[in-house]
């Protein structure tokens, strides 16, 4: 019979077994792992029956509560009918009714599907070269991005990525690609301090200056450029005005 699960052992047996991501492997010689056995709603469950708010939704992912039931009900339905089919030269219900609300939704054409963000970044990138390659502009090759963003650790996710921890191992491997400023630092500033609306609408103005002028400078050899709407997770939830994001386009 297998042994009992507990805290402890699939703690040892976890360190002993499993690459953890975005970690030094190191610190959990002092900062031990935290071991599930399952999810409720907005709680997560150890092997002796202690909870843990999920406060950052396990990164984000999990905004509908773990073990969601209506979730966890068509899951289990399309598991059902069809597990997997491959989508090169197949289709199926759920991708097309899928892609239909997406598009709906977005206004944007066809979908296309990666399998997690970096590898969604990475399809993003290429599509952006191959247009420009395709009006026959090949030297479109550099993309532009924000002081502090981050959008992945595949090659190249991480070259439009600026956060150091995730990035400074692999510099020589990236490809060099333009960054702006931060927009609306003043905005964040603010924020704790009493900002005036008239300010907001100031900064994102001053800031998009630079951002005019790389592209003013550069277009010949951009192809992109990438952000993250609103906020930037990664750089410490920093948030930026609607405006910004309205001038870039
Ligand atoms: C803005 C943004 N882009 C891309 C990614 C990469 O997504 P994934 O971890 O699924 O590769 C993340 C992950 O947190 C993200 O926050």
């Amino acid at each position: 019979m297998p042994e009992k699960i507990t805290n402890k052992n699939i703690v040892a047996r976890s360190l002993a077994s499993v690459w953890h991501p975005c970690t030094q492997m190191k610190q959990h010689e002092h900062f031990p792992l935290v071991p599930i056995a399952r999810g409720e709603g907005a709680w997560l469950v150890d092997f002796e029956g202690k909870r843990y708010l999920d406060a950052v939704s396990s990164w984000w992912v999990n905004l509908f509560g773990h073990s969601n039931p209506r979730i966890n009900a068509a899951l289990k339905d399309q598991v059902d009918r069809l597990e997997h089919v491959m989508l090169a030269g197949f289709t199926h219900d759920p991708v097309v009714e899928l892609s239909e609300r997406l598009a709906k939704l977005t206004g944007l054409g066809h979908a296309f599907y990666g399998s997690d963000g970096a590898s969604a970044v990475e399809i993003a990138l290429k599509m952006s070269f191959h247009y420009w390659r395709n009006c026959g502009k090949t030297d479109k090759k550099k993309f532009v991005s924000l002081e502090g963003s981050y959008h992945g650790e595949t090659i190249g996710a991480l070259s439009v990525t600026d956060v150091a921890i995730f990035r400074d191992a692999y510099g020589p491997l990236l490809n060099n690609n333009l960054l702006v400023p931060f927009p609306a630092r003043e905005y964040v500033e603010q924020a704790f301090t009493g900002f005036s609306a008239a300010k907001v609408s100031e900064s994102p103005a001053n800031s998009s200056v630079s951002l005019e002028t790389i592209l003013s400078s550069h277009h010949r050899d951009i192809s992109a450029l990438i952000l993250e709407p609103l906020v930037q997770g990664a750089a410490g939830m920093r948030m930026y005005s609607p405006d910004y994001l309205k001038r870039s386009r």
